[in-house]
């Protein structure tokens, strides 16, 4: 399998610096920040699970490297209760605390690792963009599969880890998680026509664990 090319992406010291610009204009004039991959995936990823009847208002969520934390407070918005999100950035922490503080929403944040530790057990785990910065690290190899170990632990046994990412195809995907995970559906996502191929520009699916 190709690797990505490592890039600054995958270092924790372009996320702090990335936050920290975003705290400021948070303070300055209440700009939250980046929605990754825009609001339309967000918005699909909400369809897909209110479609979804084994998921209720009450079911534990961890969004993985929330940054800003926007996708828990969607959640939070449609009225889901029991929302946890974790970055290995202090500072985006700091920042999705003071926009769910803001809004007046309860939602439980921390600073943590995913490759280094996960504590508590989810029934949906959601990662929109943090595998694939993960990915462009020079120790995937080993960081995918101390990531997917702590992911695998940490999610309930009938659990769901719905997953996007702009790098990998859900035949890369598959194949990566293949000893952790079962594709059980595909969240569709906008489509682009170039040189007569259609193709996706981002991938969301939907896992189970074996
Ligand atoms: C592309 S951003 C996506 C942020 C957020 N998920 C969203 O959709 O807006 C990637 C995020 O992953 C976080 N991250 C990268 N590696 C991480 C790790 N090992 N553990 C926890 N968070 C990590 C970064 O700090 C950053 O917030």
């Amino acid at each position: 399998m190709e690797e990505l090319q490592a890039s600054e992406l995958g270092t924790r010291e372009y996320w702090d610096n990335r936050y920290k610009e975003e705290i400021a204009n948070f303070k300055d004039h209440g700009d939250p920040g980046e929605i990754w991959f825009g609001e339309d995936i967000v918005e699909r990823i909400m369809k897909w699970i209110k479609k979804n009847v084994s998921i209720t208002k009450n079911s534990k969520f961890l969004d993985v490297g929330c940054g800003n934390g926007m996708f828990l407070i969607e959640l939070a918005v449609q009225g889901y209760t029991n929302l946890h999100g974790i970055d290995y950035s202090e500072d985006a922490i700091i920042l999705a605390k003071s926009i769910a503080q803001k809004q007046d929403f309860q939602i439980q944040y921390s600073t943590c690792n995913i490759l280094e530790r996960l504590e508590g057990q989810f029934d949906i785990i959601h990662d929109k963009g943090t595998y694939d910065a993960i990915s462009l690290n020079a120790n995937i190899q080993e960081y995918r599969i101390k990531y997917l170990d702590n992911v695998h632990k940490g999610l309930n046994n009938d659990g769901f880890f719905i997953i996007t990412s702009c790098n990998w195809t859900k035949d890369e995907l598959d194949q990566q998680f293949q000893n952790y995970f079962v594709c059980v559906d595909n969240v569709p996502t906008p489509q682009f026509k170039f040189g007569g191929k259609t193709g996706n520009i981002v991938t969301s699916l939907v896992y189970k664990k074996l």
